[in-house]
């Protein structure tokens, strides 16, 4: 029997006995390896989302995967013998094209001001030097990286830092996907599989990454890290067991309260970051705040000046866990509230990630029908979260769910789109999915404001920062209660504050250390432990504009 492959959206007649590896290199579609298809550098995964049947059993090399994960190199198609699958395979590699990961930032108070350069990498004639330290003897070029490691995506920029100029950027889905979509399972995976293979799966894709970037990557002698808690300290190779664990502490930070350290940043040299950049390198990982609030939090502040501000700010970064700082150059508070994938697409059953086919815009028309935008231009494959956030307003400005996420006239299921390859639809238990992640939001939100002991109209500028911030309707999140009912002008789509934040601390020594001194002043702000953060939560699951609690100041 025909078994016809869709890989990456792309159509093929597969051929059986042939691995998934050989059919997309045969279709133009690039798979990462670093091992020839010898199944040892676990680079070449696969989702499987349709027709596992027709392929080979996973073999012992796959032992480590999870779920619909597969190694193309070790995956064969067979064919299947059931009826109801027709013959149908249908997969994509981690490394899809035109996921939309926002790499900019946009807004910022520094915008158009030139930052001093006064990176801790110089020149003295050949010589290369780390903070007055030779490393190298060489009249080339000297580079540096920062990136945004995040639970979803990875951005990388690739700087010159004799002259502080953008020579290329690049990013891709965290091929760690298959270790879990969220922070707990990702530390689950790796405290339950030795040989740090969350780690070594990244290294791999990212050194694909840096060796496609137009210089020597041996020019590259210095690396600044921003990510979450977990995702930091998994790619510096640090125990995270501590950080899925009450109260869910990063090594760093125990050992900061231990008086065994006296910063929460970590520092390894090119040579162990397993990347094939300079030996000597150092790689910088900026300091965590404090629990799940990371180094990319930190990083916004920095990008967004905080430590200078006078007004009072607020930098909310949506996602699988959403990081919420609120403060000015006296006094910050910061929370991470665990949303959970919803608002990316996972646990919806039509949700998907920005990718080609989601659709991201929705209007209800005067005639009932609706109206979409699919990102791409094609047919409609899923729904991404700004499309989710569309759609639930526009599901309560019309009267067809309630404010309890109810769908009128006892229906469970809106269909958006009809198409060939299946309809979108939205469940009314994906409502209740999205009503949760809005909740812990919510909480976050009403016990930061709460314990700083201000109102919402008390912000002067309120940054949505990250992908999903850059691309939501505001006045659609603003009526469902996604984010605080202020006036438009005050909210500041800002795209990738995290990546701008590390860019900062790459060129500008002084700005790193004022970065180290910034989240020394951080009050962390634990949800888990405030006595209202039940009831916050019950009244955030409502599809309804954020009130501001009384409070004292
Ligand atoms: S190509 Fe290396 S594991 Fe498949």
């Amino acid at each position: 029997m025909a078994v016809t492959l869709i890989i990456n959206g792309q159509s093929t007649e597969a051929e059986l006995g042939l691995s998934l590896f050989d059919q997309a290199e045969a279709m133009g579609i690039d798979v990462p390896t670093s091992c020839r298809k010898q199944g040892k550098c676990k680079e070449c995964m696969v989702e499987v989302v349709e027709g596992m049947e027709a392929l080979s059993p996973a073999t012992e090399a796959e032992r480590h995967l999870k779920g619909n994960f597969r190694l193309s190199c070790q995956t064969f198609v067979t064919g299947s013998s059931g009826p109801v699958s027709g013959g149908l395979v249908r997969c994509h590699t981690m490394r899809r094209g035109h996921m939309r990961i926002e790499r900019q930032a946009y807004g910022l108070p520094a915008s158009g001001q030139a930052l001093e350069l006064d990176p801790a990498v110089t020149r003295d004639g050949d010589r290369i030097l780390i903070d007055g330290i030779e490393v190298e003897r060489s009249a080339g070029p000297i580079h540096g990286i920062a990136m945004d490691l995040g639970t979803t995506t990875v951005v990388v920029r690739l700087m010159d830092l004799e002259s502080g100029e953008l020579i290329a950027d690049t990013s891709f889905e965290n091929p760690q996907r298959f270790g879990g979509s969220e922070i707990m399972s990702r530390i689950a995976y790796d405290t339950s599989h030795p040989g740090r293979l969350l780690m070594r799966t990244l290294a791999g894709y990212l050194s694909h990454a840096i060796e496609k970037f137009p210089i020597d990557p041996k020019t590259i002698y210095e690396m600044v890290v921003v990510g979450n808690s977990t995702m930091r300290d998994l790619f510096f190779r640090q125990n995270v067991y501590s950080i899925g664990q009450t109260p869910y502490r990063s090594i760093t930070e125990i050992e900061l309260a231990e008086g065994k350290r006296k910063t929460t940043s970590l520092v390894e040299s090119g040579l162990r970051s397993l990347l094939p950049i300079h030996p000597k390198a150092r790689v910088y990982g900026a300091p965590i705040i404090s629990g799940h609030v990371g180094a990319d939090a930190a990083a916004c502040m920095l990008a967004a000046d905080l430590a200078h501000e006078e007004r009072l700010i607020a930098i909310m970064d949506i996602g699988t866990n959403t990081e919420l700082v609120v403060g000015n150059r006296d006094r910050i508070l910061a929370a991470s509230c665990p949303a959970g994938p919803a608002f990316e697409g996972g646990a919806i059953a039509c949700g998907m990630p920005a990718l080609d086919g989601a659709i991201e815009e929705v209007e209800i028309g005067e005639d009932g029908n609706f109206e979409i935008r699919v990102i791409g231009d094609v047919a409609p494959d899923g729904i991404c979260g700004s499309g989710l956030v569309d759609l639930l307003s526009e599901l309560l400005r019309t009267g067809r769910m309630n404010e309890r996420g109810r769908f009128e006239d006892d229906v469970h299921r809106i269909v958006l789109s009809h198409g060939e390859s299946g309809n979108v639809y939205l469940l009314e238990s994906d409502v209740n999915e999205l009503a949760q992640a809005k909740g812990a939001n919510v909480a976050g939100i009403q016990v930061v404001f709460s314990t700083y002991g201000i109102n919402f109209d008390d912000i002067d500028m309120f940054y949505l920062a990250g992908g999903f911030g850059r691309h939501i309707n505001v006045e659609a999140s603003k009526r469902i209660g996604l984010v605080p009912n202020l006036a438009p002008e005050e909210f500041v789509r800002a795209g990738n504050l995290a990546i701008e934040g590390a860019t900062i601390a790459l060129i500008s020594k002084a700005k790193r250390q004022e970065l180290e001194e910034l989240v020394r002043k951080v009050q962390h702000c634990r949800l888990e432990t405030h006595p209202n953060f039940f009831d916050f939560f019950v009244e955030g699951c409502q599809f309804k504009a954020v009130e501001p609690i009384s409070c004292a100041r």
